[in-house]
């Protein structure tokens, strides 16, 4: 009777057959079902069990069988329907962020920029960078045999393959094109400002390059005076150097203002006390500007008897620098991944 006693002692332990997982559960599978398994062996010794008990103890051990592969089942599945929610996706959960990439240090400039000068009432205009002589230099003053027309400074377009002397399409080598543009297409009061990309036939270093960026202000009304002029550049100065900035403006030539100036601005490295940035004088230089030359208002077709205006034109490259210590102008055109992730995306 030790086999009965066997089977009915397995058989009243069946439904506390338990496992945490599904490893433990096969293992618990092994453990009785399998070949070398408890249950399997229990059938072996019934080959030996006198014929009258067959039947009782078959239908037993049977019995004894199913209920084991029926609770190894149904573990079976409360792991599988459990493991089935834990793969179905969660569709409340956050998306992973999106990686964002970096600004460029020109663009985020520009941007800043155009962002102090809108505040002052200037909108964006803009002009081809292919352009005419008449634009880039007659109707600007220059004089014809002004030198910056002069093939060592400008790039010219061949209008036909071979044909080397200078034509009249050239790749403009100044924003300043854009006033004449927006002079002749709109009536004052004006107040454009005009980023873009300009080209000079210069050799590549680090302290040129043959194409770079300028922003040109043009402010064309009733009155406009210098000290309009001198106010509208302290403002910008100060929103984008900070309010301790100070501005100075020096007399300078150029063939389409009257009076003319550069502007410098107390050295935001070293707060105007003189370092090896501003050459110890404690002031750097970053535009041009001063009153458009009646004769660029004529040319346009304002009347400068009614009209006056003022004018600036500076070098993105050479904020971005003060901004960023950029030392090397060609880092800003060769996608160095390692220089570019340095600015902030935003
Ligand atoms: N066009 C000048 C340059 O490329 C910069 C400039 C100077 C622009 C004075 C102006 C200005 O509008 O008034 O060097």
């Amino acid at each position: 009777m030790a086999l009965k006693d066997t089977i009915q002692t397995l058989l009243s332990q069946v439904s506390d057959i338990q496992a945490n997982n599904a490893e433990e559960l096969e293992a618990l599978r092994i453990k009785y079902l399998s070949k070398k398994g408890e249950i399997t062996a229990l059938f072996n010794e019934f080959r030996t069990v006198p014929n009258e008990q067959k039947r009782e103890l078959g239908q037993l051990l049977n019995q004894l069988r199913q209920e084991t592969e029926g609770r190894i089942n149904e573990l079976r599945e409360q792991f599988e329907a459990k493991q089935a929610e834990a793969d179905k996706p969660d569709l409340t959960r956050t998306p992973d962020p999106i990686a964002l990439g970096t600004r460029h240090p020109l663009s985020l400039v520009r941007e800043e920029i155009e962002d102090i000068f809108s505040r002052i009432g200037f909108t964006i205009a803009q002009g081809p960078e292919v352009e005419d002589d008449k634009h880039v230099y007659g109707m600007l003053n220059f004089a014809p045999e002004h030198p910056a027309r002069d093939m060592q400074d400008t790039f010219f377009i061949e209008k036909e393959k071979g044909v080397q002397k200078p034509t009249d399409v050239l790749l403009r080598s100044h924003t300043s094109s854009v006033q004449t543009r927006v002079m002749t297409s709109q009536k004052p009061p004006i107040r454009v400002l005009c980023p873009g990309r300009v080209y000079r036939n210069e050799a590549i270093s680090a302290r040129a390059h043959c194409f770079f960026h300028q922003v040109e202000g043009l402010y064309i009304d009733k009155n406009v005076s210098f000290a309009d002029l001198r106010e509208a550049l302290l403002y910008f100065s100060k929103e984008m150097f900070g309010p301790e900035t100070k501005i100075r403006l020096r007399p300078s030539y150029f063939p389409f203002t009257e009076p003319s100036a550069e502007m410098d601005i107390s050295c935001n490295i070293c707060g105007g006390k003189g370092c090896s940035f501003c050459k110890g004088t404690g002031w750097v230089e970053i535009l041009g500007c001063g009153m458009v030359d009646p004769n660029v208002l004529e040319a346009c077709g304002i009347d400068s008897k009614e009209y006056s205006g003022y004018a600036f034109g500076m070098g993105v490259e050479r904020i971005t620098n003060l901004k960023y210590r950029v030392k090397d102008l060609r880092l800003f055109s060769e996608n160095d991944v390692r220089f570019l992730r340095q600015f902030e995306s935003c």
